[in-house]
C-alpha cells in the first residue's frame, strides 16, 4: 500500500477539460488513487496476483513434474498439466471477477468508510449531511460550495451536463473527492411514464412492476441520477388525502408486495451495477394517516395499529434491502415523525438493523418548530440527529448549528460520525467511488419500445371493470363509428398522472390518438365538452351531443386532472369536478350505448354516474400509454384484470373505509342481526358498505370458485395447512383472475381485523379452463403484533377465504392449536 501513497493523480485523462493543477501536484492516499483511477489500480492488482499464480503453478508443475519423471507416462503428465492449466484459469477468472468489483466484500467498503471519515473534517462531515436543490442552473456560488464539500447530495435539478459538471467539480477539485448522490423523484418511471403508483398496485402484478422500476432505473441512472424517492408505500385509508395516488393504496400485505417488487426494480440485482439506482422507503412514518386526509395533518396511530398496519410494508422493503428510508412530515403520535427516536432509533435501527442511511423530507427537520416540538433552527437539528436522520434535505440547520450543538456537549459528535458512515456506505455501494460511469453527456434519451410496451401492459392490468351491463364491453371491432367525449380524452399531462418530472407530453399516447390509430380518423368522433375537469360551463355540451349521436358508441372520458391528487392535493370532496355529471347525464339521453372510463388519482364517488352509463373502467392515471392500453381493453385485446388496491366508498361521509377493519361489539349485518335494528353500527342515510370493495374487478368473462379445501381442520404453531380452491373460466374470453386468500381469528388477546389478505395469485384461464390454486399457509402468516413489538401467534379458530374480493366467497375454518 505505502508504494502507492504519492502516486499523481490521473483523472484528467478521463476529463480533459478539467484545470487541476493544483489538485493533480497534491499527495493522495491510496484511498484517492483507487477511487480516481480504478481501473489502472486493477490492473496492476490483477496483473501482480496473475503473475504470482503462474509462478505458483510453474512451482507446483515442477514438483509434480518431478514425481512423474520417475513414474509414470507421458499421458499422465499432460493430464496433470491440463488439470493445473485449467486450474490456474479457474483462480485467475474469479481474481478477475474479484478485481472488477464483481464481488466487494462489505468489509472492504467499512474499512474504506473508516479511513475516509478519519479524514473528514467536520464542515466536509456536515456537507454530507446536506442535501439540497438547484432547480435553474449550476451557479458559480454552488460551484464553490462544491469544491469546498458543502454538499454530499442534490436532488430534482440540473440538466445532464450540469449534473456531470458538478460531479467533476466534486470528484476532481474538492479536497477528499467525495462524489455527489444525485436524487430525484422516478416515482412511476423516468422518460417512461408508467402509471401511477395506486394504479400499477391495482395491477397485483408484481413482476410487471418490478420491470418497470427497472426501466426506470436503467432510464434515470444513464442520466446520472444514483437514487430515487421511492418507494412510497404511506398505508392510505382516506382517498380525501391526495397522496393516496402516490401510495399503494390500503392494505399492509399488497403495499409490502409491490414495494419489495420496487425495490427490486430500482436496486437490481447489485446497487454497484450500473444501472442499479438506490430506492428510498418513505414516508416513515404513518404520513397515510392524516387526520381527515388533509396533508401534513396530525396522525394518532397506537403502536399496535403501527405495527400491524403503518410499519408492514416498511418493513418488507427492509427485508428487501432498501437503501434509504425518508423520514416524514407528520407528527406521530405527539412526536413528529422526523424527531421520533422510536420509529429511528428504536424500530429501524434496533429492530430491523437497517445500515443505509436517513433523509428528511424537504425542510421536515425544521418544521418541526411550527410542530411545536423544536424552539428554533438548532433545537431541531439536535433532535433530528439525535433522532437518526442522517441527511437534511434543503433546510440548513444541520451545517449551521452542528458545531455549536458539539461545542456545548449536547450533540455528541459519534452521532455526526454514524450519520455521515451510513451515508457513505451507500455511496460506496453504489459504485460512486469506484465504477459509476458519468452520465452520459448528450440528450435524454426517448422512452425505447420495450419501455413503452411494458407501460402498455402494466396499464392495461391496472384498469379495473366496476360495471359491465349486458356484456356492454368488449366492443366489437366491427363497430361503425366511435364517440370520444370528455376532458380527459386527450389530455397528456394529466394522463401521466403526479409526479412525472422526466415525462415529456410527446411521448404520451391519449385515448383519443390511439383510438384514431385503431379505426381511422373517420370512424372517430370527437368532442372535449368541457375544457378541462374543473370546468363548469356547458357550452361544449351541444357539440359533445353531436359526437355522441353520429356514433354507435359514446366513450367518456372523465375524471380528475393529475393536479388534482399528490402532494397538497387534498380534497374535502370526491365527486367528479365541474359539470362532469351533467355532461354525462347529456350523453346518456342521447339514447347510445356509454362507457365511462375514469381517469383520476384516487377513488372518487360516482354512485349515479354508475347507475346511467352501461359500463365503468377505472383508468387511475395510467402514465404515457394509457390511450393503447384503454383501446386493447375496450376492444377486448386484453380482458380486465384489476383489482381494487383501495375501498372506494359510496359517499365522502363515508370515509375512511377500509376493508380491514375491526368488528363492533354491534356489528350492522352480521351474526344474523336483523337489517332493521336501528342499534348497530351503521348510518341512517347510507349503507354502511362500500360502492366496491377492496379486492374487486370484473372481468369480461366470468370464474366460478369451488368451496375451500383445506389439507386439514387443524394445525399446530409451527406447522402447515393447505387452502386450495378450483377456479374455473365459465365465460367466453381468456382472461386473468387474481386469487386472493384472506383470514380472520375470531378471538385473540387484541381485537383482529374481520379479514386480512395474507397471500394471492394470478392466473390465466382460457375458457371453460379449471385450475387447482393453492396456498400453503404457515403458522406464522396468522401472527400480529402486540405493545412493545412482541409478535405474537395466538391458538384459536379462524376463518378463511379464497375468494374474487375481499368481500365475497364461502368461509372455511379451521384451529390453530398450541
Ligand atoms: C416532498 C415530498 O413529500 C417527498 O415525497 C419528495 O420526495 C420530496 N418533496 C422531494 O421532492
Amino acid at each position: 500500500m505505502r508504494s502507492l501513497l504519492h502516486l499523481p493523480v490521473l483523472s484528467t485523462v478521463r476529463n480533459p477539460g478539467v484545470k487541476c493543477q493544483k489538485v493533480c501536484n497534491r499527495k493522495r492516499s491510496a484511498e484517492d488513487v483507487f477511487r480516481r483511477s480504478p481501473s489502472r489500480h486493477r490492473e496492476r492488482r490483477l496483473l501482480s496476483t496473475l503473475l504470482d499464480a503462474f509462478k505458483r503453478r510453474a512451482w507446483i508443475f515442477a514438483a509434480v513434474g518431478q514425481c512423474h519423471y520417475n513414474g509414470p507416462t507421458m499421458r499422465s503428465r499432460r493430464v496433470t498439466w491440463v488439470l493445473l492449466s485449467a486450474g490456474t484459469v479457474f483462480v485467475a477468472f474469479v481474481l478477475l471477477l474479484a478485481a472488477f468489483g464483481v464481488a466487494k466484500p462489505q468489509a472492504d467498503i467499512e474499512q474504506r468508510i473508516d479511513a475516509l471519515v478519519a479524514r473528514m473534517t467536520l464542515e466536509e462531515k456536515l456537507g454530507q449531511m446536506s442535501q439540497t436543490t438547484f432547480p435553474r442552473g449550476l451557479p458559480m456560488a454552488a460551484k464553490d460550495e462544491i469544491r469546498r464539500g458543502r454538499w454530499g447530495s442534490f436532488f430534482n435539478g440540473g440538466t445532464i451536463q450540469e449534473k456531470a459538471e458538478a460531479q467533476r467539480i466534486a470528484t476532481n477539485q474538492s479536497r477528499l473527492g467525495i462524489p455527489i448522490l444525485y436524487g430525484q423523484d422516478v416515482i412511476h418511471g423516468f422518460r417512461t411514464l408508467f402509471p401511477i403508483p395506486l394504479a400499477q398496485a391495482a395491477s397485483w402484478h408484481p413482476e410487471l412492476v418490478r420491470q418497470a422500476a427497472r426501466i426506470a432505473a436503467r432510464e434515470a441512472s444513464r442520466e446520472g441520477i444514483h437514487w430515487t424517492f421511492a418507494p412510497m408505500a404511506d398505508i392510505a385509508r382516506d382517498p380525501r388525502w391526495g397522496r393516496i395516488a402516490e401510495s399503494l393504496g390500503e392494505d399492509p400485505y399488497l403495499a409490502s408486495v409491490v414495494a419489495t417488487a420496487m425495490v427490486g426494480g430500482f436496486q437490481g440485482d447489485s446497487l454497484s451495477a450500473q444501472d442499479s439506482i438506490a430506492a428510498c422507503g418513505k414516508h416513515y412514518v404513518g404520513y397515510g394517516g392524516a387526520e381527515a386526509g388533509r396533508d401534513y395533518n396530525t396522525t394518532w396511530i397506537p403502536e399496535v395499529l403501527l405495527r400491524n398496519v403503518y410499519l408492514k410494508p416498511f418493513q418488507a422493503m427492509r427485508h428487501a434491502g432498501v437503501a434509504t428510508y425518508m423520514s416524514a412530515f407528520n407528527d406521530l403520535n405527539g412526536v413528529p415523525a422526523t424527531g421520533s427516536a422510536f420509529a429511528l432509533r428504536q424500530v429501524l435501527r434496533n429492530e430491523w438493523k437497517f445500515d443505509g442511511f436517513v433523509v428528511s423530507d424537504y425542510n421536515a427537520v425544521i418544521e418541526m418548530i411550527p410542530h411545536g416540538y423544536a424552539v428554533d433552527e438548532k433545537d431541531a437539528a439536535l433532535k433530528a440527529m439525535t433522532a437518526g436522520v442522517d441527511m437534511e434535505m434543503v433546510s440548513r440547520s444541520y451545517h449551521q448549528n452542528a458545531q455549536a450543538l458539539i461545542g456545548s456537549k449536547a450533540l455528541d459528535p459519534k452521532v455526526v460520525d454514524e450519520s455521515v458512515k451510513n451515508i457513505l456506505r451507500i455511496k460506496f455501494q453504489l459504485g460512486l467511488f469506484d465504477n459509476r460511469m458519468q452520465p452520459a453527456d448528450n440528450l435524454p434519451a426517448a422512452p425505447s419500445v420495450d419501455a413503452l410496451d411494458l407501460a402498455k401492459n402494466l396499464a392495461a392490468e391496472s384498469l379495473v371493470l366496476l360495471k359491465n351491463k349486458d356484456g356492454t364491453l368488449p366492443i366489437a371491432k366491427s363497430v361503425g363509428k366511435v364517440a370520444i367525449i370528455g376532458p380527459l380524452m386527450d389530455s397528456p399531462v394529466d394522463q401521466m398522472g403526479t409526479w412525472a418530472i422526466g415525462g415529456n407530453r410527446e411521448a404520451v399516447r391519449t385515448p383519443l390518438a390511439a383510438m384514431r390509430g385503431l379505426l381511422g380518423e373517420s370512424r372517430v368522433a370527437s368532442a372535449q365538452g368541457l375544457k378541462n375537469t374543473r370546468d363548469s360551463s356547458h357550452d361544449g355540451f351541444a357539440s359533445a351531443r353531436e359526437a355522441a349521436r353520429s356514433a354507435d358508441v359514446a366513450l367518456l372520458f372523465l375524471g380528475e386532472e393529475a393536479g388534482l391528487s399528490g402532494e397538497a392535493s387534498s380534497r374535502a370532496f370526491l365527486n367528479l369536478p365541474g359539470a362532469q355529471e351533467e355532461l354525462a347525464s347529456e350523453i346518456v339521453k342521447v339514447g347510445k350505448p356509454t362507457i365511462a372510463i375514469i381517469l383520476a388519482g384516487r377513488p372518487l364517488t360516482f354512485h349515479k354516474l354508475a347507475e346511467q352509463v352501461s359500463a365503468v373502467l377505472y383508468a387511475w392515471h395510467p402514465g404515457a400509454m394509457g390511450g393503447p392500453a384503454i383501446c386493447n381493453v375496450l376492444f377486448g385485446d386484453v380482458a380486465p384484470s384489476g383489482k381494487l388496491p383501495v375501498t372506494f366508498p359510496r359517499t365522502v361521509g363515508q370515509v375512511p373505509l377500509y376493508y380491514n377493519h375491526m368488528n363492533t361489539g354491534r356489528p350492522a349485518a352480521e351474526f344474523g342481526r336483523d337489517a332493521n335494528n336501528k342499534f348497530t353500527s351503521k348510518y341512517l342515510d347510507v349503507s354502511y358498505t362500500p360502492e366496491y370493495p377492496f379486492g374487486f374487478g370484473l372481468s369480461y368473462t366470468t370464474f366460478q370458485y369451488s368451496s375451500v379445501r383445506l389439507s386439514s381442520p387443524s394445525m399446530r404453531v409451527g406447522g402447515q395447512l393447505t387452502a386450495s380452491v378450483a377456479v374455473i373460466n365459465t365465460g367466453k374470453y381468456q382472461a386473468d383472475e387474481v386469487v386472493q386468500l384472506y383470514i380472520r381469528q375470531l378471538a385473540a388477546s387484541l381485537t383482529r381485523p374481520i379479514r386480512e389478505l395474507i397471500a394471492f395469485r394470478r392466473i390465466h384461464l382460457k375458457p371453460g379452463e379449471k385450475q387447482t390454486v393453492e396456498f400453503n399457509l404457515a403458522a406464522d402468516d396468522l401472527a400480529f403484533y402486540k405493545a412493545g413489538g412482541q409478535l405474537t401467534i395466538e391458538p384459536g379458530k379462524f376463518q378463511l377465504w379464497v375468494a374474487p374480493d375481499s368481500a365475497s366467497g364461502p368461509i372455511a375454518e379451521f384451529q390453530l392449536l398450541p
